[in-house]
């Protein structure tokens, strides 16, 4: 297929179905063509103005959804016969760039040519643009199919350890592993991450900023999240959309941090007494038999062998040592990876008839994030306890970071469209 400007458009459309954190849309893609000299390829940076820095103040979302793109992309141009490959991953956060090389003929077969290689060797089924087209994130209530998840997990999971996890092209040598969290541990988390996000001021009414319930708003069709996609009825939407405004945002998110702090508290304490409980009662209660209706609960988990700087990375470069900017941008091409995968891996389960909502708060919200990585700490040295050859997902000393969390069953009715920028 030749490369020309209307293709490359009609790529760029098809890669901007790609799921992004609050549908922010944070890629800014440029082709440039080829000549006798350098090969075609696209440059892919970030529009700060669609980056979250108080939900997302270490970029990892912003990362994985740049991942998600760069995935959707090479499996639209892989059904239109070019090859492309990720030939370099430089700076994070706002100052992310990745390149992307194209060319016309079959991909070559290496770690960062992994959704366009569909041949026989692929763990992953052959996904398709249709495939980016029918994935949507359902807010509505999924129903628990257990023989459709369990055979799509194990799927999923060798897919992960065939290719190594998404880490290969990053020299972080450790892989990803998705691993299905009880009910009743997961409930209580959502409660209090749920709680963590709406009590932050800051984070409370960026949130606001990317909310979309005024239909005569223009943006209302392009970008954020409507009320029909959060499942929110007309009324109370209609309603929103009146408090929702820029003037009134400042005292929203204000008042509203006020009044649930000592919600949270009493909540801790809650939980804390729920802990003790369930440690006198039966060792963790997290080897209780499932005996829910709701739908499956993941996380996706990878090693934790790059640590981000507490707090966040300062983009005031004087301010940070030239160790931690490494470190900031390994863990971007780390991310950049895992976000391919993540992609993958909702694809897949869309395949299985699967559809996911996603839980971002529970990794975001530093006290459950702590809850679910001593989750997989047991769980590693459960395993580790009862397998005899060590693997590095049930190695004791390997640290799993989680670092998506969603739930999984079937749509129950038609999901709303989400919008993008560009169609
Ligand atoms: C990295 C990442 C984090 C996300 N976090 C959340 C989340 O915490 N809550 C949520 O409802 N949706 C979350 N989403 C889903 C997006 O809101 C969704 O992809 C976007 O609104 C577009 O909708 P669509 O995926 O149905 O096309 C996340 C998506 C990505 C890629």
């Amino acid at each position: 297929m030749t490369l020309t400007p209307a293709l490359i458009d009609e790529l760029f459309r098809h890669a901007g179905r790609s799921p992004s954190a609050h549908n922010t849309q944070p890629w800014v893609p440029r082709f440039v063509a080829g000549d006798g000299h350098s090969p075609a390829e696209v440059v892919l940076t970030v529009d700060p103005l669609r980056t979250l820095p108080a939900g997302d103040p270490t970029f990892e979302d912003l990362h994985l959804s740049m991942g998600c793109w760069v995935e959707s992309f090479a499996i639209a141009a892989a059904e239109a016969g070019l090859s492309v490959e990720t030939t370099s991953i430089r700076g994070c956060g706002s100052a992310l760039e990745v390149r992307i090389q194209i060319g016309e003929g079959t991909p070559s077969s290496t770690a960062s040519t992994v959704a366009a290689d569909n041949g026989a060797n692929d763990p992953w089924p052959p996904f398709g643009v249709a495939d980016l087209y029918h994935r949507q994130v359902d807010r509505g209530p999924l129903r628990r199919d257990g023989a459709a998840f369990a055979s799509a997990l194990r799927a999923v999971n060798s897919a992960l350890s065939a290719t190594g996890g998404p880490l290969h092209s990053t020299g972080a040598g450790s892989s990803a592993e998705l691993v299905e969290i009880p009910d009743q541990l997961w409930k209580p988390l959502q409660g209090r991450s749920s709680l963590y996000s709406l009590s932050d001021p800051a984070i409370f009414r960026e949130t606001l900023d990317w909310l979309r319930f005024d239909s005569r708003d223009p943006r209302c069709f392009r970008d954020g999240l409507s009320a029909n996609c959060l499942r929110i009825p007309p009324m109370i939407a209609a309603a929103a959309a009146r408090l929702n405004t820029a003037s009134l945002r400042p005292w929203i998110g204000s008042l509203t941090s006020a009044v649930l702090t000592p919600v949270g508290f009493a909540q801790r304490i809650r939980a804390s007494l729920r802990r003790r409980a369930l440690s006198e009662d039966s060792g963790s209660g997290e080897g209780l038999p499932p005996r829910t209706t709701a739908p499956h609960r993941v996380i996706l988990t990878v090693d934790d062998a790059l640590t981000a700087t507490a707090g966040g990375w300062s983009e005031d470069h004087d301010r940070s040592t030239r160790d931690d900017i490494v470190q900031a941008h390994a863990r971007a091409a780390q991310e950049i990876e895992v976000g391919r995968t993540l992609l993958r891996i909702w694809l897949l389960f869309d395949r299985c008839g699967l559809r996911v909502d996603v839980h971002s708060e529970l990794k975001d919200c530093p006290e459950t994030k702590a809850e679910l990585s001593a989750f997989l700490a047991r769980r590693s040295l459960v395993e580790s306890a009862t397998t005899e050859i060590p693997s590095p997902q049930n190695s004791p000393r390997s640290r799993r970071r989680p670092i998506a969390a969603f739930s999984v069953g079937r749509s129950t009715s038609e999901v709303p469209r989400s919008h993008r920028l560009n169609t």
